[in-house]
């Protein structure tokens, strides 16, 4: 059977990331690379059920291949987010099992869900059986005292059992006591070998690493050991050309991306149409600061968007500025 558009993108897919991987930064990820797999923030399943929060879900047609991740632990309200979320054409739905939130108001989500196989084996049957885009899941490889060799094969056998065929792994524990969000993504250690060793026992299974992978060299070290894809977050936010800008070229035999400029310049017109709706220019461009990152100017760059991108009434002329001023610090 031909892979559907999101599994033959999973080569390389952007994470998840809250409050970065906005329909904004994801319409400026795929003028890099056409071919990579992009995921939204993660959306909560009340957000949009008891919330009746749709504007959420909101994305442009030039974004797919895109995953909607949801966060949530209710089968029930899990199937109807899953519902909205195919509604609205996404082309996967992600089930959040690694932020290491706690308990909040509106029900448990995320890596407190490795405690509780079974029921995020519940959730994900729920989620197929509503809806026809294909359910995923992203974890981690345990939490607290858990031991990773026994929790995640425990963990991927259900999960498959209840029909799921693609999972991304965070090759490290969440602490669910004692870190910060943040700490847990760079504090307890990276296994990447486990993962290896997972689709070594799973090889049925299409399995993503993700944790501190921060080139496509390094990208490719793991797909040519074996794993299905690999998932990147902050190096490609914090440096997307370096990320996107060959991916389609190296990692999926597929034409190069364009160059810097040109992505700026095509930039412009969504722009443009997101000032006339009345959005902000800082709203879109805070997610180009890294676009230079490394070459001659970039710092130049970064400063005209973020001193000027944020005052009222700024337009496109921002950009100009900051590619004015790139150049004459480049000169
Ligand atoms: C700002 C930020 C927000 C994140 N939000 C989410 C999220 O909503 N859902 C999720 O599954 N992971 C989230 N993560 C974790 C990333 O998806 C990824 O697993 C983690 O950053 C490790 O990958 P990296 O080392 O390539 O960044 C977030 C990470 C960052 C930096």
């Amino acid at each position: 059977m031909p892979l559907n558009a999101a599994t033959q993108a999973a080569r390389l897919s952007i994470a998840p990331m809250m409050d970065w991987t906005d329909r904004h930064c994801r319409f400026f990820h795929r003028l890099m690379s056409r071919r990579s797999l992009l995921y939204t923030e993660m959306v909560t399943a009340p957000a949009l059920v008891r919330g009746g929060a749709r504007h959420l879900l909101r994305f442009d047609a030039a974004e797919h291949p895109v995953a909607l991740q949801l966060g949530g632990s209710d089968p029930a309200e899990l199937a109807e987010a899953a519902r909205m979320g195919a509604n609205e054409g996404y082309d996967e739905i992600n089930l959040n099992c690694g932020c290491p939130s706690d308990r909040v108001q509106s029900g448990t989500f995320g890596a407190v869900l490795m405690r509780t196989p079974d029921l995020v084996a519940e959730c994900c049957d729920a989620m197929i059986a509503a809806q026809p885009a294909e359910v995923t899941v992203k974890c981690r490889i345990g939490v607290d005292d858990q031991d990773p060799e026994e929790v995640l094969p425990d963990f991927l056998e259900k999960i498959r059992a209840a029909g799921v065929k693609r999972i991304t792994i965070h090759a490290r524990k969440a602490w669910l006591q004692g870190l910060s969000p943040k700490e847990n993504r760079d504090i307890p250690p990276l296994d990447h070998d486990l993962v290896h060793r997972m689709k070594a026992k799973f090889p049925d299974l299409h399995i993503s690493v993700n944790g501190g992978i921060a080139s496509l060299a390094e990208a490719r070290t793991h797909l040519d050991r074996g794993l299905d894809g690999v998932m990147i977050g902050r190096a490609a936010y914090h440096n997307p050309a370096d990320i996107l800008l060959d991916a389609d070229r190296a990692l999926f035999g597929g034409a190069p991306g364009p160059d810097r400029l040109e992505v700026v310049e095509a930039m412009r017109p969504y722009i443009a149409a997101h000032l006339s709706e009345g959005g902000k220019l800082a709203q879109v461009t805070r997610h180009m600061l890294g676009l230079f990152a490394g070459r001659p100017g970039a710092r130049q760059w970064r400063r005209v968007l973020s001193e000027q991108g944020h005052r009222e009434g700024a337009g496109l002329d921002v950009l100009d500025r900051a590619l004015e001023a790139m150049d004459r610090a480049a000169a």
